[in-house]
């Protein structure tokens, strides 16, 4: 069975068993600076888990674009994923233990086949916060599970929560027995040893967790969870996700192109490189922060192996298109998007080689002093200096390092990352400030020009587009955004065109104070959004641009005269910069 048809048959089942089916949200979270990317299906549906009504009701079930990243240095490994895709169903309020394991079980066995005695589960055993799970023992009992093979573990293993705050409970989780003789006389399915895998977790999220401890929710939730590719290697009798149709033919790709033979390689760069598009996909760009920074980690450490196996990175965009075929029947919007894919990961990988060009050297210097001193370790001081002056993440210098039997020392990097980090943040208080401190007449108009313009950029290149800077004089605006690839002549005279249709309309322009968090709900555009106060402020124009801004702005569009794109150039990776005039 391929992993399309396992996400249609669960996605099937479950609407004939009542459910309606919702969208993915996309993995770069919309409106949500809180979190760098979606990791869970429940993500997206906390307020409803929480009692506010869902439109589609209140049983639904999607697949959900998910990357977690905690483990990122592990993948290389046979199971490790920075991107899966997880099925979920949710009964917000609606049936809870019973219905949600009778459920579980007949679509393991009837829909998938899995022959019930490959099936063990584990359950809640109860502390001070919640009782012992005896409700879902009965019910695995009752659905056909023998009360050998039901387990019963603590909060560890049998307690689900996201972070540190929120909603929450005990879970009861699936596990598909390989076959593996047992590791030991105690193996059971907490053992890692390989024997019992995971397949799928129900959540029932009864409970609410803030500091002062665990309290009860409203309403009774299920949250359940199950992993399409490790599902998928199961069924098809695969031992690991790069076996199956997702990967296979990348990896063999790679087996072809390579010289050097290295499957941790291969593997990472399949497993990289699809994240990485699905990353981009949904917006995100590389950069030195947050989600761009995980991004660009990806990218790098995709093209380090790619030379570290002898691959001639020219061979790239073949590598990408492979992959997009073998992934957009999951995901369409691949396929659709794949020039701008492509060009954000090549401009990223040329960007990384003159980096790497620059700093080898200055590599090749610390490793042999570090030698020739006798010692093993290079200090902290080093490794940032490697970052800070020749852009050489630490993590690659970990790497790079090992290579040459040398270890790092990142006991201060935190430090003196952020003491750089804050250092650069008051160079752009200052800037922000600035811009806004002189403001004459022209410099307002320009302000009011960048909304419209970032608007009609949204429009004409896409959602992906954000503000990433701007600067203005009384003469000409300059305004960055996020985009992968330089503007085409039609693509600037329609943004063109747009602005001046909305300065046309002669829109008002609405000035809006708001709690911050309602400003995000509304989908408010925030470039700096630790910058602002809980209260905001927001200009609205119409239905064309809503944004945290501190102004100011003229009253309406109409005064603004006739907009003129100068110049289209690149900025940074991943972010473009217009020249524009009011005449
Ligand atoms: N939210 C649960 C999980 O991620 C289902 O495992």
């Amino acid at each position: 069975m391929k992993a399309i048809e396992i996400r249609n048959k669960y996605l099937n089942f479950f609407k004939n068993h009542g459910h309606v089916v919702i969208p993915s949200a996309p993995v770069v979270p919309e409106n949500d600076p809180s979190v760098l990317f979606t990791t869970a299906g429940m993500q997206p549906l906390v307020p409803y888990l929480l009692g506010q009504k869902h439109p589609a009701g209140t049983r639904l079930t999607d697949f959900q674009k998910c990357v977690r990243t905690n483990d990122i240095d592990e993948v290389g490994d046979n199971r490790h994923l920075t991107y899966f895709e997880m099925l979920g169903n949710w009964s917000l309020g609606d049936y809870f233990k019973d219905e949600s394991i009778a459920m579980s079980y007949e679509f393991l066995t009837k829909e998938l086949g899995i022959a019930p005695e490959k099936l063990s589960v584990t359950c809640f055993a109860g502390d001070e916060d919640c009782e012992r799970d005896n409700v879902s023992f009965e019910a695995w009992k009752r659905a056909g599970i023998p009360e050998e093979r039901i387990y019963f573990f603590g909060k560890d293993d049998n307690w689900w929560i996201a972070g540190e705050e929120g909603p929450c409970g005990p879970d009861t989780e699936m596990f598909y027995d390989t076959g593996k003789p047992k590791c030991s006389e105690n193996c059971n399915p907490s053992c890692s040893c390989g024997k019992y895998v995971e397949i799928w977790n129900n959540v029932f999220m009864e409970f609410y967790k803030d500091k002062n401890g665990y309290s009860k929710l409203e309403q009774k939730n299920v949250d359940t969870g199950l992993g399409l590719e490790r599902m998928t290697m199961l069924l098809q009798g695969k031992e690991t996700p790069f076996e199956i149709e997702l990967f296979a033919p990348v990896m063999d790709k790679l087996k072809e192109l390579q010289s050097v033979d290295n499957i941790e390689s291969r593997r990472i760069i399949a497993e990289h490189l699809r994240s990485s598009m699905m990353i981009i996909n949904d917006g995100a760009r590389p950069s030195n922060v947050d989600r761009g920074y995980v991004l660009r980690r990806l990218l790098r450490r995709m093209t380090r192996h790619l030379s570290k196996l002898g691959i001639d990175l020219s061979k790239l965009p073949d590598i990408i298109d492979i992959s997009i075929s073998s992934l957009e029947e999951l995901y369409p919007e691949l396929n659709t998007n794949r020039e701008q894919i492509k060009n954000v990961i090549i401009e990223e990988k040329d960007k990384f080689m003159r980096t790497l060009q620059n700093g080898e050297k200055e590599f090749e210097k610390v490793v042999s002093k570090t030698k020739n001193a006798g010692k093993t370790v290079i200090d902290t001081n080093i490794v940032f200096n490697l970052y800070e002056t020749y852009g050489f993440p630490p993590e690659m210098t970990e790497e790079l390092a090992k290579e040459q039997g040398l270890s790092v020392d990142l006991s201060d990097y935190q430090k003196l990352f952020k003491e750089h980090q804050d250092k650069s943040r008051m160079g752009m208080d200052q800037k922000f400030k600035g811009g806004l401190a002189s403001s004459g007449e022209m410099e307002t108009k320009y302000h009011t020009a960048t909304h419209l313009l970032n608007a009609a950029l949204k429009v004409v290149l896409g959602e992906h587009v954000h503000q990433k800077g701007s600067n203005i004089t009384a003469e000409r605006m300059r305004f960055d955004f996020s985009h992968g690839a330089k503007m085409t002549d039609e693509e600037k005279k329609k943004a063109e065109d747009l602005v001046n249709e909305y300065i046309k309309m002669d829109i008002p322009v609405e000035k809006m104070e708001m709690a911050k968090e309602d400003a995000i709900n509304m989908g408010a555009e925030a470039m700096f959004l630790d910058k602002y106060g809980d209260v905001v402020t927001v200009y609205k124009i119409g239905d064309v641009s809503l944004e945290l801004c501190g102004g100011p702005h003229v009253t309406s569009t109409g005064k603004l005269g006739h907009f003129k794109i100068k110049k289209e150039e690149a900025s940074s990776a991943g972010v473009r910069r217009i020249k524009a005039i009011l005449e």
